[in-house]
C-alpha cells in the first residue's frame, strides 16, 4: 500500500530563504511521525504544502494517495489540520465552532450531531460546549481544535505544534488524546514540535529538520543509540583548539563537538570520565566552568547533527545526573 505521506525532493524558497530545501519523507499508514526542529526550520512550510495551502517551488508530494498539486481536493477531503496559530471563532461557543466546521466540510446532517457529541466527549469539553471560545483556556482551545480537526473523519491528521505554550499537565492530556486517536482510530499523524520530550514520548518515528533539511531520521531509541555513549558537556573559559585536541586524544572519548562556550563529548562510562576530562582541559590551558553528565537524549542527537541546541530549556527536561563544579580563577 502506498505511504500515507510522501515527498520527493520537496523545495520551497521565499526569495533567498530556503524554507524547505529538498525534503524526502515517507510516512506509513497508521504511523505517528514527528517533525522536530527549531524555530524557522521549515516545519510549518512543509505542513502547509502537504495540506495543499501552499505550492512548493519544486519537488513532489502526495497525501493519502493523491498528489497535492494535481488532486488537491481529494487530499483535502482526507486530511485534518490543527494549525500552529489558533483558528477558532472566539465569539462562537465550542459547539457552534464544531457545527460551522461540519457544514464547511459537508459532514452529512444525519451524522453531524452524533459525531460532534462523540468528539467533544473525547476531549472532555461536553460541560463547556456552550461557553464562548473567548472564555476558554489555552488548553481547552487546543482540545477543541483537535476535536474539530477530526470532524470529517480524516485519514491523515496534521498537528502543527499541538501543545505550544501549554502547561505540562495539559500537554500530557493532549498527548493522551493524540495517542488514543492514533491507536483506536488508526489515524496517520504528522506532528511538528520543538519539544524534544514530546517527540520522544509520542512518535513512532522522528525526522529532525534544520534549515529546511532533514538531518536525522529514525525511531527515538534508534536515534539515541546511534550516539553510542554517555554525553559529557563541559563549559570552558577561554576554550581553544588545544582543549579540543587534548580531549580528542583521550582513549575513552568517541567524538568531540565544539559548541558556544564549551564542548560536548560522547564517552564510555561517563562517571569515571569526568575527572580525566577536567584534568585534560586544565592541562591544555582551559578553565572548567561547569561539567555535566547525562544519558543520551534527542537534544544530543540534534546537537550532534547541527552543532547547536534546539532550545536551551529542554536540556533540563530529561531526568539525568548532573554535576556542577565551580572553579575559581587563580
Ligand atoms: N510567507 C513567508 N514569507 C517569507 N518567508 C517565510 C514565509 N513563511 C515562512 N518563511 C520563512 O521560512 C522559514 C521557515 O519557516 P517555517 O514557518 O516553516 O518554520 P517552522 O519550522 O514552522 O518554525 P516555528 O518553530 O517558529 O514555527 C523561516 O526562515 C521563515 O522566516
Ligand atoms: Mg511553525
Amino acid at each position: 500500500m502506498a505511504a500515507a505521506i510522501s515527498t520527493q525532493r520537496l523545495v520551497k524558497h521565499y526569495g533567498d530563504v530556503k524554507a524547505v530545501d529538498g525534503v524526502d519523507l515517507s510516512v506509513e499508514r497508521g504511523e505517528l511521525y514527528g517533525f522536530l526542529g527549531p524555530n524557522g526550520a521549515g516545519k510549518t512550510t512543509t505542513i502547509s504544502i502537504l495540506s495543499t495551502m501552499l505550492k512548493p517551488t519544486s519537488g513532489a508530494a502526495s497525501v493519502a494517495g493523491f498528489d497535492v498539486l494535481t488532486r488537491p481536493y481529494d487530499v483535502r477531503r482526507r486530511i485534518g489540520i490543527v494549525f500552529q496559530d489558533p483558528s477558532l471563532d472566539e465569539e462562537l461557543t465550542g459547539r457552534e465552532n464544531m457545527v460551522f466546521h461540519a457544514r464547511l466540510y459537508k459532514v452529512p446532517r444525519a451524522q453531524r450531531d452524533r459525531r460532534i457529541d462523540d468528539l467533544l466527549a473525547m476531549v472532555d469539553l461536553v460541560d463547556r460546549q456552550h461557553s464562548r471560545v473567548k472564555e476558554y483556556s489555552g488548553g481547552m482551545r487546543r482540545r477543541l481544535e483537535l476535536a474539530r480537526g477530526l470532524l470529517h473523519d480524516p485519514e491523515v491528521l496534521f498537528l502543527d505544534e499541538p501543545t505550544l505554550g501549554l502547561d505540562p499537565q495539559t500537554r500530557n492530556h493532549i498527548w493522551d488524546y493524540i495517542r488514543r486517536l492514533n491507536q483506536e482510530r488508526g489515524v496517520t499523524m504528522m506532528l511538528t514540535t520543538h519539544y524534544m520530550e514530546e517527540a520522544d514520548a509520542l512518535c513512532h518515528r522522528i525526522g529532525i529538520i534544520d534549515k529546511g533539511r532533514i538531518v536525522a531520521e529514525g525511531t527515538p531509541s534508534d536515534l539515541k543509540s546511534q550516539l553510542g555513549g554517555d554525553v559529557v558537556h563541559v563549559k570552558v573559559q577561554a576554550a581553544n583548539g588545544a582543549v579540543a585536541d587534548a580531549l580528542k586524544a583521550l582513549p575513552f572519548v568517541r567524538t568531540v563537538t565544539a559548541m558556544n562556550a564549551g564542548v560536548q563529548l560522547e564517552v564510555q562510562h561517563g562517571e569515571s570520565a569526568i575527572p580525566k576530562v577536567m584534568d585534560a582541559v586544565r592541562e591544555a590551558g582551559g578553565v572548567v566552568e561547569s561539567i555535566s553528565l547525562k544519558k543520551p537524549t534527542l537534544n544530543d542527537v540534534f546537537v550532534k547533527h547541527t552543532g547547536r541546541e534546539i532550545r536551551e530549556e529542554d536540556m533540563d527536561a530529561q531526568g539525568r545526573m548532573r554535576f556542577f563544579m565551580r572553579h575559581r580563577r587563580r
